[in-house]
């Protein structure tokens, strides 16, 4: 596949963030982004790294009626001696073929994808921030183009990708967050969709996300869709609960997004002499596990969010406080592991790190 590359001239580049120690999420996006069709007679077709700029749609393309969507969320980052480094991008090319095939969506062969997500990272190297904590965010995303009313996969696509130089996606940065137990809407049933990376999950999940902001807590956590029992997953993030030195996590029973940073840290916690467990636990369970002692510590983990620790848990009118609200030592551990792997700081021996070249 050979992707045409727009060259921005120098008087109509944007300029870059004034502080980088400041950025925050998703806001700020790159001069160029990525694009490459499909249609049904041509495949894949016309790649393209050119100039960042709103796409014209026709009305009734199907994505805007039906939402057929899938995306993406990975990082780049810049180790301190100034290699250019992605964590595990394969395997977020393989979840977005999952999505693809769950949403009846064209797949992209693993290699073309990597090849334009590492050319489109190099041609726009100088946004990747350099102050701790921060990242570019690389969003690969898959709309269904066509235009028709009827509900059938569309026979037209749009692959694109666009950047975001990020800094933390919680505005605490490395501390603790309050959570709001969600006991009555659903974010996702087994048999939907709730495993594959589409926008209509997160459509869903915004009811209980303001409702939880409404009350003061920063995120929402989930639980299955039958009993309203299990816990599932945070917002943006699956969660761990620590026993001591075990690490227990839901299992990816259908309706949980299977995160990379989740199957990072369960390799990584093994390595690191914690027992891993993946383990359904009701809520009532959990709660109960807090306040006798036995839950020593919960964080999320996510791409956005990396690990995060969580302070509290409120659920139907109790707030269960975790670690006096402190961050605690196997999340600081767990996190910091991560974060030395991702930035090139630590041995990677799992070979999870790709290195693009030198900024
Ligand atoms: N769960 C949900 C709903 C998410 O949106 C994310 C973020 O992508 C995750 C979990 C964590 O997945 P990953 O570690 O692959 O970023
Ligand atoms: C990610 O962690 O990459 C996510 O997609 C979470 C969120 C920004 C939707």
């Amino acid at each position: 596949m050979d992707i045409r590359l727009e060259e921005i001239p120098q008087e109509e580049q944007r300029p870059l963030f004034e502080d980088a120690g400041k950025l925050g999420f998703g806001s700020i996006f790159t001069d160029r982004m990525l694009t490459i069709n499909y249609n049904k007679d041509k495949g894949w077709h016309d790649a393209s790294i050119e100039k960042y700029k709103p796409f014209s749609m026709d009305p009734a393309a199907c994505v805007l009626h039906y939402s057929q969507e899938i995306f993406e969320g990975l990082k780049a980052y810049v180790s301190e001696d100034g290699r250019v480094l992605m964590f595990r991008p394969e395997e977020n090319v393989r979840r977005m073929n999952r999505s693809a095939k769950r949403m009846c969506m064209p797949e992209i062969p693993e290699q073309d994808f990597l090849k334009a997500m590492k050319e489109l990272i190099v041609a726009e190297k100088r946004w990747i921030p350099k102050a701790p904590g921060t990242s570019l965010y690389v969003r690969p995303t898959m709309l269904g183009t066509e235009a028709f009313l009827g509900v059938h996969p569309a026979a037209e696509y749009l692959f694109y990708i666009i950047l975001s130089p990020v800094g933390p996606y919680f505005k605490g940065g490395f501390n603790p967050v309050s959570i709001y137990v969600e006991d009555t809407l659903v974010r996702a049933a087994v048999g939907g969709v709730g495993d594959v990376k589409t926008g209509g999950n997160y459509a869903a999940s915004l009811k209980a996300g303001l409702k939880a902001q409404e009350k003061g807590f920063s995120q929402v956590l989930w639980l299955d869709a039958k009993e309203h029992k299990y816990i599932e997953e945070v917002g943006a993030m699956n969660i761990f609960l620590v026993y001591g030195d075990k690490l227990v996590t839901p299992p990816l029973n259908g309706s949980i997004l299977p995160g990379i940073t989740r199957a990072s840290i369960l390799e990584l916690a093994r390595d690191m002499g914690y027992q891993p467990e993946e383990k359904a636990i009701t809520i009532d369970e959990a709660l109960e596990d807090i306040k006798n002692g036995k839950i020593t510590e919960v964080f999320g983990a996510g791409t956005a969010a990396v690990v995060s620790p969580v302070g509290s848990l409120y659920y139907r009118d109790q707030n269960i406080v975790i670690n006096d609200n402190q961050v605690g030592d196997v999340t600081k551990k767990i996190y910091q592991r991560l974060v030395d792997i991702q930035y090139g700081r630590a041995e990677d021996k799992f070979g999870w790190v790709h290195e693009l070249g030198r900024i």
